[in-house]
């Protein structure tokens, strides 16, 4: 058990390459870190430099109280699990999970013990003497991680380790990584670019792009306070419509853009009035676009015209693809709506849920 602490780091690679940029994150004691971002925004990088597998450039990584820049992997207690499993294929899923202790020299029983420990936690006992190839993904995913398991490290590093594995077995395997993370209480980091991941395993998710950090906080509040465009964006799904416009002043502070006129909530005027009579972009959540007349109240509501371009039934609700001139939105509504394509319909959206940002900072000036 241990924290985890970045300071500054940077990684450069040749030829100019800067993969992650002054990086300074705490992981704490036991904590469930994840890191999410597209492909390529250096989170196997940022993983890498703090399993010792790739030297940083500048800044310091902490394990617990030690510095461990210059400590070898093998010395700092880590136990890393990737996409790709990297087991051995000559070798049995006991074989596997034990080879790593008896090279580090652990006495028979002692490896024994920790095996069927491992084994049991994972619900893969009667699998141990089979080779990988005779497992299915998800058992080798959990011999992997049984593997990893047996080392007791002080923090399990995960890179994309569910990436490999059907739709199906990646939402149990959520599951059960988060009750394998309960039962072992142990510091865990791990790295996906699927923000559904994040959102349902990390306690805290650190959003990165381009080798940045965006934004570090919990799940909940990285959904309803996104710090700019860019996580607004990247977290939830469907993700947040953005239309760009202007403020302006008509009975009270006024979004308009093509096809839209929406008043304010009071609530928005002091963050909004150095906006006023200039371009913005306004955010809003597919969920609060709602149906004309509203099955429920809603306060602040502005109503808008649309046309219905397409509309994906997911069984318990449905997203429709309508537009307000030529402002493309994506509403989710409960499956019972009835809106049709090519119709034009009404829609109302729920303001006081709205976001707005600075088109040149890209910072969410509603925070
Ligand atoms: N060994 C390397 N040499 C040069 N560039 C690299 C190397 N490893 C990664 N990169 C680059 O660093 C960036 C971040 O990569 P990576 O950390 O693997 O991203 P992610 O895991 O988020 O997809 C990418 O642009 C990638 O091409
Ligand atoms: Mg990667």
């Amino acid at each position: 058990m241990a924290r985890v602490r970045l300071e500054g780091v940077e990684k450069a690679f040749d030829k100019g390459v800067v993969a992650v940029r002054d990086l300074t994150l705490e992981v704490k004691d036991k904590e469930f870190m994840v890191l999410v971002g597209p492909s390529g925004c250096g989170k196997s990088t940022t993983l890498r430099m703090i399993a010792g597998l790739e030297e940083v450039t500048k800044g310091k990584v902490y394990i617990g109280d030690r510095l461990c820049n210059d400590v070898p992997p093998k010395d700092r207690n880590i136990a890393m699990v990737f996409q790709n499993y990297a087991l051995y294929p000559h070798m049995t899923a006991y074989q596997n999970m034990s080879f790593g202790l008896k090279l580090r020299k652990f006495p028979k029983e002692e490896v024994e013990k920790r095996v069927r420990e491992a084994a049991a936690i994972l619900g893969i006992e009667k699998l141990l003497n089979r080779k990988p190839k005779e497992l299915s993904g998800g058992e080798r995913q959990r011999v992997a991680v049984g593997r990893a398991i047996v080392r007791k490290p002080d923090v399990f590093l995960f890179d994309e380790p569910l990436s490999n594995l059907d739709a199906k077995m990646r939402v149990q395997m959520r599951a059960e990584l988060s009750r394998l993370h309960k039962r072992l209480a142990t510091t865990i980091i791990y790295v996906t670019h699927d923000q559904m991941e994040a959102m349902t395993m990390g306690e805290r998710i650190a959003v990165m792009k381009a080798g940045v950090i965006q934004q570090v906080d919990t799940p909940l509040t990285l959904y309803h306070r996104p710090i700019n465009r860019f996580v607004a964006g990247f977290i939830g799904s469907p993700s947040m419509n953005f239309v760009e416009g202007k403020l302006i002043r008509e009975e009270g502070l006024t979004f308009w853009a093509k096809g839209f006129k929406a008043r304010l909530p009071q609530s928005f005027a002091p963050k909004l009035a150095p906006f006023l009579d200039k371009e913005v972009i306004f955010g809003l959540r597919p969920e609060d676009i709602h149906p004309s007349p509203p099955p429920y109240p809603i306060e602040e509501g502005a109503r808008i015209k649309v046309r219905v371009d397409v509309v994906e039934p997911m069984g318990n609700e449905m997203f429709l693809y309508i537009r307000a001139e030529e402002n493309q939105l994506i509403a989710r509504m409960g499956s019972d709506v009835k809106m049709e394509v090519g119709e034009e319909a009404e829609v109302i959206l729920a303001m006081q849920k709205a976001h707005f940002f600075d088109p040149q900072t890209e910072n969410n000036i509603t925070l």
